[in-house]
């Protein structure tokens, strides 16, 4: 059989396939796609025979012939120069992404990117229409397909859809200032299931329903159009056991060990972690940080900060600004606090693969997961998975979805730097025998909702949808 006439009981779609397509010179390769949504799916899709995922290969140009990773298949959605620009940039990244971030930057309407949208919204699911078996079951993921849900039910009315989204939905009263807030509404109410990652995304999005379609909700279950939807919340974990094993990996220790030496073996290392987005309060972790050095609270000669910010969405507004601000930040904390050869803020503007992630969690004392808004933010998890010896203090913004479940992390809101200073401070100078009961307790629960318990709870109640 030709590989487009397979058909599959199983399909995911997402914006961007597991891997992506990346040149060195003239060799090609494939790398993990950047984000949570690829590291929570991908143990879900691992040697799924049954099972493929639909999506962009990272470079622009028409799909490629489907290949496998990991073995399961991936199925290639074209996206031309011009769509990324419209599609991606603009109202995927320029619209949706800050609107969802509670206006953050101020999300930019326009009619050329909605139309763009639209056209690749009706790409992906044709794509899927074609890969899907009669009665499968399709999963859609995230705010750059919203739309597919209805375009979907449309075309292949037999199938079951559910649909999750990474981000947060906004308030009521920032969602309904979108032009297109009806057409939206109505593509997501295409889906038998809709999966959010907090009761307040879902508490949001059943507020926004009701506004726009006047839809009856009753609970989480909105009846439209001679349809029922389901709503619910449903966390997103991570691969606990993949990363825990890293953790316990010799050559890993052997690299967190080289790297703290490399650092001048410092009494406190703190961390950051993030794709370098203005939602990820990066800036806000260093002016705290260069204010309680100013202030004495913590000192150069045993305290490191280390900052990885993985380049991301480099021409979309809002990202050069960020990184400008950040790597001011940074140079003015190494010109004012840094003494020769050893400066206080190491700031990698680089992606790491996740070993090197995992040795420098190993290495953290102080894990900082600031953002000003966040869907869930894993690499808060991934940070607890780090330690089994229970050691370490994560100091988390309240804002982010993993704080509803890391109840006894250091929670701080981003906007009270004093706040954040002080829990800043007590982190790196709590003694371990302190910090351990709030370590185990997060570690109970990163063991206990995994990325692949995640999955399973939505796709057993998205079978259970009449
Ligand atoms: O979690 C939000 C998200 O947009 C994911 O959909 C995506 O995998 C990740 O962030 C990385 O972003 P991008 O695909 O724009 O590089």
């Amino acid at each position: 059989m030709a590989a487009e006439d397979q058909k599959w009981s199983f399909v995911v779609t997402a914006n961007r396939l597991p891997v992506r397509r990346v040149w060195e010179g003239d060799t090609a390769k494939w790398v993990p796609s950047p984000g949570g949504l690829v590291s929570a799916l991908r143990p879900v899709m691992s040697g799924n025979p049954d099972a493929v995922w639909a999506g962009w290969t990272g470079v622009p140009g028409p799909g490629t012939e489907p290949f496998e990773v990991d073995g399961f298949q991936c199925h290639p959605v074209g996206v031309s120069q011009g769509e990324l620009q419209l599609f991606y940039e603009g109202f995927s990244n320029a619209t949706l992404w800050p609107l969802f971030h509670d206006a953050l930057v101020p999300p930019e309407y326009h009619r050329t990117w909605w139309d763009a949208y639209r056209t690749v919204n009706q790409r992906y699911a044709a794509a899927v229409a074609n890969l899907a078996a009669p009665g499968a079951t399709v999963w859609i993921h995230d705010y750059h397909l919203l739309l597919v849900p209805g375009l979907l039910r449309e075309a292949r009315p037999d199938l079951r859809i559910g649909f999750f989204l990474h981000i947060p939905f906004p308030a009521r009263e920032l969602y309904i200032r979108l032009p297109w807030r009806a057409e939206i509404i109505n593509g997501l109410l295409g889906a038998d299931l809709i999966g959010l990652q907090t009761p307040l995304g879902a508490d949001n999005f059943c507020r926004a329903v009701a506004r726009i379609t006047g839809a009856k909700t009753t609970g989480k279950l909105i009846q439209h159009n001679g349809r029922a939807t389901q709503v619910g919340a449903f966390p997103i974990g991570i691969d606990t056991d993949r990363i825990a094993s890293l953790a316990a990996d010799p050559a890993v220790q052997a690299r967190a060990t080289e790297i703290r030496q490399s650092l001048g073996s410092p009494a406190t290392v703190l961390l950051g972690v993030d794709r370098l987005d203005y939602t990820k309060g990066i800036e806000v972790r260093l002016r705290a940080f260069r204010e309680l050095l100013a202030e004495g609270r913590l000192s150069v000669d045993d305290c490191v900060l280390v900052q990885i910010a993985e380049p991301s969405r480099s021409q979309v507004t809002g990202y050069a600004e960020v990184r400008q601000a950040v790597e001011q930040l940074v140079g003015d904390v190494n010109g004012n606090f840094g003494v020769m050869g050893s400066p206080v803020v190491h700031y990698l503007h680089q992606s790491h693969p996740i070993e090197e992630l995992v040795a420098m969690y190993l290495i953290a004392d102080v894990m900082l997961v600031t953002p000003l808004r966040d869907g869930m933010n894993l690499v808060a998890k991934e940070y607890v998975a780090c330690r089994p010896d229970n050691s370490g203090v994560l100091v988390l913004s309240e804002f982010t979805g993993a704080a509803q479940e890391l109840r006894t992390a250091e929670l701080i809101n981003p906007h009270d730097v004093e706040g954040l200073k002080s829990a800043m401070e007590a982190a790196a100078h709590r003694p371990q025998a302190e910090a351990e009961p709030a370590m185990r307790t997060m570690r109970r629960l990163v063991r206990s909702n995994t990325a692949q318990r995640w999955a399973e709870r939505f796709l057993a109640r998205l079978e259970g949808c009449e």
